[in-house]
């Protein structure tokens, strides 16, 4: 076989993909500036400061954080202030000993997965923020999946770090993101305090004309001149207004120049950026999936089964679900206490959300529904990672 490599619509792919991060984000200069007034005190006084960032997906918190980071490095050391920073997602590295784990692997690449207990690691990152007198800034992002994990442990022993810090000493400050603005209230009052509601950031979803600009933007970056039309720049950022959703505005994007250059069109037409529609989910489904394991599936696949014609399903009604599931697919249904917790977990992911029915004292129970994503899109996504195991 051979391939033919025709013309592209694409000038720099790379431009649209996930992981580039702009040099600067439009339409966050508010926040940009937030950031700065709660982190100054670290280079003018190398005193600790925390800031809570929150929004829905797709609104630019992780990115804003991670510019906002980088440029603040360089920033501190025109005044000859260490600064570092790293940024850990916490639904991806699940508990307190993961996230700690990857945040001194930062700093000591070969630091061993096992073996040390976390207040060793703990001392661990404290002495190599010592030996750099180094002022480290934490990122948390989706911290709420930490917090369901492992409660607010790892935030009071960084905090307590904060305490004793000294510009010789090095010290920490942390940026919690979440896209809950009440995730923080896992934790309890006195830390709550230091995030004061002054410390908080607010990230809004972009209007109409805001996606306009971040689409224009990658269309400068990404594509060849004259591939994509100004209507076209208009019709994405209206699609993408529904949800507010940046990463939803630029995958449409991306997968619309994917569709012409198939087609070998010379350029970008309104039917690409329909059919680019149906391709991309608003909510990136597969990379949440792809983070669970087989047990998990079977799991969320009974609750989304069960989900369909209901707002809230019952513990006993998703386990019911569960039973039908683990027949279809060969496996050995999992006992009860084993699936409450994996629906704990799922919680955590933020793929479900479970709450105590309010209904009176007696026959109290777990009342489980679906936060984000349709049940019918999680079944059918589900349904087919299953198939191809
Ligand atoms: N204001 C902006 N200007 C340019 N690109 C943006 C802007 N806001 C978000 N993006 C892009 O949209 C995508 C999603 O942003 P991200 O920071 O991951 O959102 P969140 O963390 O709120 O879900 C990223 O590719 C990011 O570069
Ligand atoms: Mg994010």
């Amino acid at each position: 076989m051979s391939f033919r490599a025709g013309p592209s619509v694409f000038k720099d792919p790379g431009k649209l993909s996930f992981d580039y991060l702009p040099d600067k984000l439009v339409h966050r200069e508010k926040q940009t500036q937030r950031l700065f007034s709660l982190l100054r005190p670290i280079v003018e006084a190398g005193a600790s400061s925390n800031a809570f960032l929150y929004g829905a997906v797709g609104t630019g918190k992780t990115h804003t954080a991670k510019r906002f980071c980088l440029d603040f490095r360089k920033y501190a050391s025109e005044s000859d202030r260490a600064v570092d920073w790293d940024v850990v997602n916490c639904r991806q590295r699940m508990g307190d000993d993961a996230v700690l784990l990857r945040l001194l692997q930062h700093f000591d690449p070969h630091f061993p997965e096992r073996g040390f207990s976390i207040a060793e690691k703990m001392e661990s990152l404290r002495k190599h923020l010592e030996k750099h007198k180094l002022h480290f800034i934490v990122i948390l992002d989706e911290v709420d999946a930490l917090l369901k994990k492992s409660g607010a442990d790892l935030i009071y022993s960084f905090a307590r770090i904060a305490e004793e810090g000294t510009a010789t000493k090095g010290n920490i400050s942390m940026i919690l993101i979440s896209q809950r603005p009440n995730a923080l209230e896992y934790m309890d009052p006195a830390a709550l305090s230091t995030f004061r509601r002054s410390n908080v950031v607010e990230f809004p979803r972009y209007d109409r004309t805001e996606l306009e600009d971040i689409v224009q933007g990658r269309v400068a970056l990404a594509m060849h001149p004259g591939t994509v039309d100004d209507d076209l720049i208009n019709l994405i950022a209206d699609i993408a207004s529904e949800f507010g959703d940046a990463r939803y505005a630029i995958e449409l994007l991306e997968k619309a120049g994917m569709l012409a250059d198939e087609e070998r069109a010379e350029e970008v037409a309104a039917e690409h950026v329909r059919g680019a529609k149906s391709h991309v989910h608003p909510i990136d489904v597969e990379e949440r999936l792809g983070l669970l394991d087989v047990p998990k599936k079977l799991v969320l696949l009974s609750i989304a089964r069960k989900s369909r014609k209901k707002a809230y399903i019952t513990m006993g009604e998703a386990e019911e679900a569960y039973a039908v599931v683990c027949e279809e697919y060969n496996e050995k249904p999992r006992a009860h206490t084993q699936f409450w917790k994996y629906v704990k977990e799922l919680d955590a992911l933020g793929l479900v959300d479970t709450k105590l029915s309010g209904k009176g004292e007696v026959g109290k129970t777990t009342l489980i529904s679906l936060p984000e994503i349709p049940a019918k899109v999680l079944a059918d996504n589900l349904e087919r990672s299953l198939k191809r195991r």
